[in-house]
């Protein structure tokens, strides 16, 4: 079918390589179908409010290797269960989807383009369901979407974390210091294990694999026994030990999002192995800088793929699907497969085989 005007927004968490989906789009409906393109802006909330811009050609051409969303992006604002705070502190939750619904007819879209990872693109089945010619298009640096060999956004993720290894490397091994580094990763430990792996690191743990802090301290002792006190250790947010809970933080945000915060198990696991052995223990917390920046080449090229190939399913009318990375070639997967799925590391992985058997500890 011809394309003459599409819509394109950017939800959840951002991630590097997301300005570059945005570019391909442009331009794959721009010169392919003459179409027009209108971005909308703050996620699905620019649905609810009807804030737009045009995008161009033009106006995306020094996109490609920005960080962020040029659109913005939220992860709140689930136009079926919207949260607001009401004057008493308490939370109002509305139903805005037929408002959005409507807002998209009047836009006079002939698709809508959902960039996001599995909580956006599970709205995005919602309103395909109500009607909404609806293409999704995976992101998250979680690398934790199903049916997608890669999301974009992790590459420049784990180059960050690998960065950030390195150079607790030199620092750790100068004072003899064992460093910790929090990084990202809800359910799901690839960035974990993949920039730990890359990175050297004597212990990694997954939220996949719940840690035992002896088995943890018993690899530090082993090393400072064999005449290193400097150990380094990766650990997820994600990351529990057995038989405890996920580290969560109060905020605004978690209420507002109903999802918790994560954050502070690498401050908990110093103060669990300071407790247990007289070394000099640091934690570092990576936080949101592996989310910002210039996407890496491999997200770069990610991003343009996933886009253009949007723009051909939507083309074809194949709505409702979700466009993947099934290696070497781009392929269409339903939404409706995708919902609440979640892909962790397998704990019998090679990958997790590998790391043990060159002596990397999980904490098991
Ligand atoms: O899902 C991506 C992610 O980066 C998670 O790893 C992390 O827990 C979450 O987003 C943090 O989101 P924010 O701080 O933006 O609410």
């Amino acid at each position: 079918m011809a394309l003459k005007k599409v819509g394109i927004l950017t939800g959840g968490g951002d991630c590097s390589g997301l300005n570059a989906v945005i570019r391909a789009v442009t331009r794959a409906a721009a010169i392919e179908h003459g179409a027009k393109v209108l971005g909308i802006e703050g996620g699905f909330e620019g649905l609810i409010t009807a804030h737009t811009q045009e995008l161009t050609v033009r106006n995306t051409r020094d996109i490609l290797t920005l960080g962020g969303t040029i659109l913005g992006t939220t992860n709140k604002g689930n136009p079926f269960e919207f949260r607001e705070i009401k004057p008493d502190g308490s939370i109002g939750v509305h139903d805005y989807s037929d408002r959005a619904v409507d807002n998209f007819n009047k836009m006079g879209l002939d698709c809508l383009f959902v960039v996001g990872g599995e909580g956006t693109l599970e709205i995005g089945y919602r309103f395909f369901l109500k009607g909404v010619p609806v293409i999704g298009i995976p992101k998250t640096i979680d690398n934790d979407l199903d049916k997608t060999d890669y999301t974009f956004g992790y590459q420049t993720a784990v180059e960050v974390a690998c960065d950030a290894m390195d150079r607790l490397q030199t620092t750790g091994r100068s004072h003899q210091r064992v460093m910790i580094l929090e990084v990202m990763g809800r359910t799901a430990g690839w960035i974990a294990i993949d920039a730990g792996v890359a990175g050297g690191a004597h212990i990694i743990l997954i939220p996949e694999i719940p840690f035992n802090i002896d088995r943890v301290v018993e690899k530090i002792k082993f090393r400072a026994e064999g005449g290193s006190p400097f150990s380094i250790i990766m650990v997820a947010e994600g990351a529990k030990e057995e038989g405890g809970d996920v580290i969560t933080q109060a905020s605004a945000s978690t209420r507002l999002q109903g999802v918790p915060q994560l954050g502070g198990v690498g401050f908990y696991l110093a103060d669990q192995i300071k407790k247990r052995i007289d070394l000099e223990v640091r934690c570092t917390v990576l936080g949101h800088i592996q989310r910002g920046g210039s996407p890496c080449a491999f997200d770069r090229v990610l991003g343009t793929r996933l886009g253009s190939h949007a723009v051909r399913a939507a083309a074809e009318g194949s709505f409702g699907t979700m466009v993947a990375l099934k290696t070497p070639d781009m392929t269409l997967v339903p939404l409706k497969e995708l919902a609440g799925k979640v892909r962790s590391v397998p704990v019998d992985s090679q990958l997790i085989q590998c790391a043990e058997s060159i002596g990397i500890s999980m904490g098991r």
